[in-house]
Parts: structure tokens; C-alpha cells; sequence
């Protein structure tokens, strides 16, 4: 098995006014493809400064951060926002997404600065759309859709460029508990059925129990790391369908 993700006693410490608050001390984690891994942890521990981590978003003061075998510390800022763009998608609990924007251009804009004619941009967009069953919302702006539905638009940007890594951090934080599931099913069918290795942040059991691995991080470091089996999923997973319902 190759790691898509291997960091090394990472370090981050932000300082703010007199102060220096240690967000992580000495995080160790590999994972592998395919893998689906989900991150818990009080507010405040360390989930959001690692995942912007691993997103190539910001850079840590210490340790190493090894993304497909790649040492991206090495490299410059205009070489990491390459890599961002070649290897990962990102979706945030907020959307994100441009107001004023359809959703089809929302999802076209990753690929802007790619290589592929206009039309091959176009004809991939929609593609995403499609799978993410949002057909006929193309044109619509985000502000005519549903939290859900500015979700998936969300997720269909993440994943137009095909990256091997997806990075979720709390994706379902703005969602009721019916469309939080319809977004991890969505999510869990990218990993079983395409093979799609995600890392997922979330601060709701339910949610977690999505997962194959399960971290814990308090105050900026792993303190578990926990494998949950297929038939431990699923059982988790059961009792909440049976709630969903209005
Ligand atoms: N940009 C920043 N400037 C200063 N402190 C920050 C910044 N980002 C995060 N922190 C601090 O780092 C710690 C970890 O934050 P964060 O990674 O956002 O935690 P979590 O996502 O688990 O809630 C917290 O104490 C937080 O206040
Ligand atoms: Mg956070």
C-alpha cells in the first residue's frame, strides 16, 4: 500500500498578540489509498490547522508532510498550489461556493488554469454536476439552492479535477441530520466504489461512524487511532436512519 498522506512530528504554533497557541505538537499519521478516515476532537484541538495542512493551505513550523510521496516542504508556493490543484479536493463546512455564480461555473473553476480546451472544461463540469446527481441545477446560483444541494455543487468542484485525496472538514456542520447522510452517503460511495481516500472532520459520532479509522486529537496531538470494521459501521450507522425521518 502506497501513503497518500505521511506527516511527521508537525508542528504549528500561531501567535496572537503575546501569546503563542501550540495548534500542533507533534502529529504523526500515515494513510493509505483508499482509505476513509475521519478526524474527532474537541474545538480547538487541531483538526482545521492540521487539515489545511494536509490541504496544502498552510504550512507547518515543524516536521514533515509527505503528500503521494512528495516532500512539500521542498517546494515553493506556486509549486504547492499546483500540487493542491493536481491532487486534492477541499469542501468546507460553509460551501464556499461563488454567490452570484451558477453552480456550473462554481464547479468549472478549478479547471480555469488547466490545460483542457474550454469546451473539454465545460463538458467536465457538467460531468461532475451529473454524478452528483445536480443535472438540472447547473444554472442555478447558490443562493436558489438548498444547504444540501450547495453541498454537492461544493463537492462536484472538489472532485472535477479527479484528485486522489478528498479533505472534508465538517462538511455536514450546516446540515440537518437527513441531508448530513445524504452528503456521507455520497461521500462513502466515492470511497467504496471509485476508491476515493478521504479525510473527514467532524465533531458528530453519526458521522464518524462512516469511517474505516477513526483519530483523535486533543490539544494538538493524536491521543487515538482506531480501525472500525465494516459490521461496527454499519451498525453504527443503522439507528440513525431510523431518527432521520420528520
Ligand atoms: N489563524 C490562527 N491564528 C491564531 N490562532 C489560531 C489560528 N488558527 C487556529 N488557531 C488556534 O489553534 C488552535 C487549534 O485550532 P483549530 O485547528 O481551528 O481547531 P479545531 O479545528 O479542532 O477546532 C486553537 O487554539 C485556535 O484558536
Ligand atoms: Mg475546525
Amino acid at each position: 500500500m502506497t501513503a497518500v498522506i505521511e506527516t511527521r512530528a508537525l508542528e504549528k504554533e500561531f501567535v496572537r498578540g503575546e501569546h503563542r497557541v501550540r495548534a500542533l505538537n507533534g502529529v504523526s499519521v500515515s494513510i493509505d489509498r483508499g482509505e476513509f478516515v475521519a478526524i474527532v476532537g474537541k474545538s480547538g484541538s487541531g483538526k482545521s490547522t492540521f487539515m489545511n495542512i494536509l490541504g496544502c493551505l498552510d504550512r507547518p513550523n515543524g516536521g514533515s508532510y509527505f503528500l503521494d510521496g512528495q516532500d512539500v516542504a521542498g517546494l515553493s508556493a506556486d509549486e504547492r498550489a499546483e500540487l493542491r490543484g493536481q491532487k486534492i479536493g477541499f469542501v468546507f463546512q460553509a460551501f464556499n461556493l461563488i454567490p452570484r455564480t451558477s453552480a456550473l461555473e462554481n464547479v468549472e473553476l478549478p479547471l480555469i488554469y488547466s490545460e483542457v480546451s474550454r469546451a473539454e472544461q465545460v463538458r467536465r463540469a457538467r460531468e461532475s454536476l451529473d454524478t452528483l446527481g445536480l443535472r438540472d441545477r447547473a444554472e442555478h446560483h447558490p443562493s436558489e439552492l438548498s444547504g444540501g444541494e450547495q453541498q454537492r455543487v461544493a463537492i462536484a468542484r472538489a472532485l472535477v479535477n479527479r484528485p486522489k485525496l478528498l479533505l472534508a472538514d465538517e462538511p455536514t456542520g450546516n446540515l440537518d441530520t437527513r441531508t448530513s447522510l445524504e452528503i456521507m452517503a455520497i461521500l462513502e460511495e466515492l470511497n467504496r466504489g471509485q476508491g476515493l481516500t478521504i479525510v473527514l472532520v467532524t465533531h458528530e459520532t453519526d458521522i464518524a461512524a462512516f469511517a474505516d479509522r477513526v483519530l483523535t486529537f486533543r490539544d494538538g496531538e493524536v491521543v487515538g487511532d482506531e480501525t472500525q470494521t465494516s459490521a461496527g459501521r454499519r451498525r453504527r450507522s443503522a439507528p440513525l436512519e431510523e431518527g432521520t425521518g420528520p
